[in-house]
């Protein structure tokens, strides 16, 4: 699926909070059909990252281009209209809702009345989201909560899906079937996926690079095997969760 064009494109990104410089001058690519793992300790910037290139966040400084166009600070509805959506690390603004109206919302993004309920019970269907499609996001456990949040940003038809520990909470079976799915969507479907988590597990299981972020900065990007044998990686990083 990988053909090295890139779909997303991030130059020099910086994003300030205060005097705290949360991303620093990153700069890397996303190739087109790829599966990135973006890793790094609690505090390193990843879902500022995530934010300021849905344009949730405003960048400070850099530039961020979508399939070749610069959506630099974009507003985050038109970024969805392009093709680009995410999940986020605190499920918090379709509690609510129904599942179906959850998902629904997803997908009036990107189609017209005509195609969304279509839409809708597709991906009520490929989460396995049927049984439970009336119910009230809020009585729902955590792993069903979270495929809900998957349909949710699915239900746009994304071309990239930027995800923000969707298995935060997870058991370990919950987990590989929530990785099955990511497998299946980048296969069946082309949606080239970016992957926030901290279960190694499932990123070096799922991702075919990795890049990886300390105190905001980029401090290393290669296969699953370059990352988990990097010098600089496993002392910022992985050598503390093995401790842990
Ligand atoms: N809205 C905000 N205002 C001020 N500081 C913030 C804000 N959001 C994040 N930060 C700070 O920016 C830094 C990066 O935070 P961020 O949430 O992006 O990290 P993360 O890599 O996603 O961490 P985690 O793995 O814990 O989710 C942290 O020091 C955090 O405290
Ligand atoms: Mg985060």
């Amino acid at each position: 699926m990988v053909n090295n064009k890139a779909i997303l494109k991030i130059e020099g990104i910086t994003k300030r909070f205060g005097n705290l410089v949360a991303v620093d001058n990153v700069s890397f690519e996303i190739y087109k059909g790829e599966v990135l793992g973006l890793i790094g300790p609690n505090g390193a910037g990843k879902t500022t990252l995530f934010n300021t290139i849905t344009g949730l966040l405003l960048a400070d400084g850099g530039k961020v281009y979508f399939k070749n166009q610069d959506i630099t600070n974009e507003k985050p509805y038109k970024i969805c209209k392009l093709g680009m959506s995410r999940t986020f690390q605190v499920t918090q603004s379709f509690i609510s809702m129904s599942v179906e109206d959850a998902v629904r919302v997803g997908a009036y993004n990107r189609h017209d009345e005509r195609k969304v309920e279509d839409q809708v019970n597709q991906m009520i269907e490929f989460f396995g989201l049927n049984a439970i499609r009336k119910k009230k996001c809020e009585e729902l456990g955590l792993a069903p909560l979270k495929r809900v949040e998957v349909a949710r940003a699915m239900a746009t038809d994304p071309d990239l899906l930027l995800l923000d520990e969707a298995g935060a909470g997870l058991n370990a079976s919950e987990m590989s079937e929530l990785m099955e799915m990511l497998k299946e969507i980048n296969r069946e479907k082309g949606t080239t996926l970016c992957i926030v988590e901290h279960v190694m597990k499932m990123v070096m299981g799922i991702c075919q690079r990795i890049v990886v972020l300390d105190y905001g900065e980029l401090i290393a990007s290669g296969t699953p095997e370059q990352i988990s044998s990097n010098q600089k990686v496993i002392e910022a990083y992985l050598g503390k969760r093995a401790v842990k």
